[in-house]
């Protein structure tokens, strides 16, 4: 089918049938208005062919659960603020509604895009991992903010010496004057190239470009000049549209670590928003590499199947798109990799801050108990006996439990 299929919850205003409720929203989003218009007449009736159609509505919980079939003529193809604007617009504001949350969309071929230019595969293969499809571990700087670039270079160092695949800035860190981007860059990559010197492990380094639109493409562009292998993009404070100009840009030839901040202003409240679900797969439609999907243990909210099923959105085939590879992070430390590896399975980023940098002896050992962890649930042994012959995650796990 060519066209557009949107899935909500909603709760109906009393007195509102909940089928009123669901054409209100097909009818708000595509060719109707709240009364009938002198406009749509004999000579116009066309516009018909361009009417959404209520699918279904059925009972779900407090609520009521409706599909509903946009057509594809009323979007314009690659333009994804205009699907937001038919698909998750006006709705959510609709008076009749006590509130609405869209919980996935069936995208068409035609409106899906072209994808990421690495996806998962193409991560894998930079970081060397393609035939033991392991997890990849990662670490985000901390301090957060307020390391200038020679500090944030050596934490960069420590970490890359335990081995891990990726370092990446918080989405809070930019362009400040405390670091500078470019001077950050530099110091980070040099840090880089000087542990894959010594050890022969190539790791990636996203650097946060998030920036204004007028901006963000030519920064990412001398960001790839200056050295970078990956880059970084907050998806809902800089838009859709920001990851779409970088992937679709020829000269930004590093993945996209796309992060979700601001996600739970959307995604939290289960009756109204807007579920990680449709987000994650505009992501992948845009062309992110990796994107941030939520941790099963760690500290930020979020349902475990929920989750699951958001990281199979991203992976599963999906027309000739890519995989993106999720991304698990908030919380997390030696103890709770085994839960993230049985819940969400090999093909995941691991990523921790505090459970690294907070290592008794270090950033270096933090890594090095991260992975053991990781080692230790692969081979399903659990970290507790593992750590008996492994004095890192021994550490690890004495200090935050397991
Ligand atoms: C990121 C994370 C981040 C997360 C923590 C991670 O920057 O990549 O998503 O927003 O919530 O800051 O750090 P901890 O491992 O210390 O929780
Ligand atoms: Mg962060």
């Amino acid at each position: 089918m060519k066209d557009l299929t949107a899935t909500y919850f909603f709760k109906a205003k009393s007195g509102v049938t909940p089928e009123f409720a669901s054409q209100a929203i097909c009818e708000e989003q595509t060719t109707g208005t709240w009364t009938d218009i002198s406009t749509v007449n004999q000579s116009t009736e066309y516009v018909h062919t361009y009417d959404g159609e209520v699918l279904g509505v059925e009972p779900f919980n407090d609520g009521f659960i409706t599909r509903i079939r946009y057509p594809y003529e009323i979007f314009e193809p690659g333009n994804v603020p205009q699907y937001l604007s038919v698909i998750a617009g006006n709705l959510f504001g609709l008076g009749k509604l006590e509130a609405v949350r869209l919980l996935d969309i069936d995208i068409p071929k035609e409106l899906a895009g072209s994808g990421a230019k690495f996806g998962i595969d193409g991560v894998r293969k930079l970081g060397g991992t393609e035939k033991s499809r392991r997890p990849h571990i990662g670490t985000i700087i901390k301090p957060k903010v307020g390391l200038n670039p020679k500090d944030t270079a050596k934490v960069a160092y420590e970490a890359a010496l335990g081995g891990l695949d990726l370092i990446k800035d918080d989405e809070t860190l930019t362009n400040q004057s405390f670091c500078p981007l470019f001077e950050r860059l530099d110091a980070v990559m040099d840090s880089l190239d000087k542990v894959k010197h010594e050890t022969g492990k190539k790791v990636l380094y996203a650097v946060n470009v998030t920036c204004g639109g007028d901006k963000i493409v030519e920064l990412a562009e001398k960001a790839v000049r200056a050295g970078a292998n990956m880059i970084m993009v907050d998806v809902l404070t800089a838009g859709f549209s920001a990851v779409q100009a970088l992937a679709s840009n020829p000269q930004i030839s590093v993945p996209i670590h796309v992060h979700r901040t601001m996600h739970g202003a959307l995604t939290r409240n289960q009756s109204h928003g807007i579920a990680m679900r449709p987000i994650a797969k505009l992501v992948r439609c845009v062309g992110g590499d990796q994107l941030h999907t939520g941790s099963i243990s760690g500290k930020m909210g979020g349902k475990a199947d929920e989750i699951i099923s958001d990281n199979r959105a991203i992976t599963e085939n999906f027309f000739d798109l890519k995989p993106v590879f999720p991304v698990s992070s908030g919380g997390l430390h030696p103890g709770k990799v085994a839960a993230e590896i049985s819940g969400l399975g090999r093909e995941v980023v691991l990523q921790a801050g505090g459970g690294i940098h907070g290592h008794p002896k270090g950033t270096t050992a933090g890594v090095i108990a991260m992975i053991q962890a990781m080692d230790a649930a692969l081979e399903n042994i659990p970290a507790a006996e593992y750590a008996k012959t492994h004095e890192e995650l021994r550490l690890a796990l004495e200090k935050w439990g397991n």
